[in-house]
């Protein structure tokens, strides 16, 4: 049997955040989940921190720890999703608050040093602003060589979620994103235009309810207050990408993060059909929707 492989998931719970989280550690056959990182995103990194811990005792995965990074943006002021997530950043979520000690390292000095210690072994699935992956790069740049993979939940090559050109995650941290893209690192980036593509209907809901434990009645709960109804799975993909690439078509792309135009910022230039040399990512366009969602119904189906 095949080794699990080990991944460090960097995220800002988020209801989808929590959802992916739930893939992950229903995985273990195929993931080593070593760390989840926190950064600021859809809400503070007061929120996102304790929220990740939330999920993890939840899904009876106590050991993995759990670790604060970035609690702003690069450069711009911080924003958020609030609107979308709830104030808490798990709108509707009955779990109880985190307990227990709060991990006293920070993400960033965790992920470049564990990182260096397993060059090109360790996976990253960055599903929030970009902020603790480029601040890793600036501290060291080889980091781009020594990481396997960044799997990527953000951009867009259509139409933005925040603005008409720009995807939350870029957004909230554009210059961020523009220096992870250009460090060279192997990237695969999930933007709207694939994840827009699976959605959490309400048929779909009602059989993940169906489940009965509390691993899927959190998750339901959360998912008819994300947004509304049928809003979109956007970083469950990241993880899925791990366990179903057959569920996803990615070309190879040349992705540029405009930092400069104020109307545009945040917007992820993507350009398709370029030779092998010049891309810098691959960008999933196409989604298998009612086989992933199958997929994970039956991770879901796991937890008693
Ligand atoms: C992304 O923004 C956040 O609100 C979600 O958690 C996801 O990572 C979608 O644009
Ligand atoms: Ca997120």
């Amino acid at each position: 049997m095949t080794q699990p492989q080990p991944i460090i998931i960097d995220c800002d719970p988020g209801i989808d955040d929590a959802i992916a989280l739930m893939l992950a550690f229903a995985s273990p056959d195929e993931l080593e989940v070593l760390a989840v990182m926190t950064v600021a995103g859809n809400v503070g990194l007061h929120h996102t921190e304790p929220n990740a811990r939330r999920i993890r005792d939840l899904c009876g995965a106590k050991s993995v720890p759990v670790l604060a990074g970035c609690p702003r943006p690069v450069l711009r002021a911080p924003v958020d999703a609030g609107d979308i997530h709830g104030e808490s950043g798990l709108e509707n979520c009955e779990l109880p608050l985190a307990r227990g000690v709060v991990d006293p390292r920070h993400a960033v000095d965790y992920l470049r040093e564990t990182v260096r210690a397993r060059p090109r072994e360790i996976t990253v699935v960055a599903v929030g602003p970009l902020t603790n992956l480029a601040t890793t790069l600036i501290q060291r740049p080889e980091f781009a060589r020594e990481v396997r993979r960044i799997v990527i939940m953000g951009g867009a090559a259509g139409d933005g979620n925040v603005t008409p050109h720009a995807e939350f995650n870029f957004f909230a941290d554009p210059h961020a994103a523009r220096i992870v893209f250009e460090s060279g690192a192997p990237i695969s980036m999930y933007g709207l235009d694939i994840t827009r593509q699976v959605r959490a209907e309400a048929a779909w809901l009602k059989r993940v309810e169906r489940l009965g434990s509390p691993v899927a009645h959190t998750a339901v709960r959360m998912l008819e207050h994300y947004g509304s109804v049928g809003g979109a799975l956007h970083d469950v993909l990241a993880i899925g990408d791990l366990l179903r690439q057959d569920c996803f078509t990615l070309e190879p792309c040349r992705v540029r993060i405009e930092t400069e135009d104020p109307e545009m910022i945040g917007k992820s230039h993507v350009e398709r059909g370029v030779a092998p040399d010049r891309a810098n990512a691959r960008v999933g366009f196409k989604a298998d929707a009612p086989e992933f969602l199958s997929f994970l119904e039956e991770r879901l189906a796991r937890y008693s």
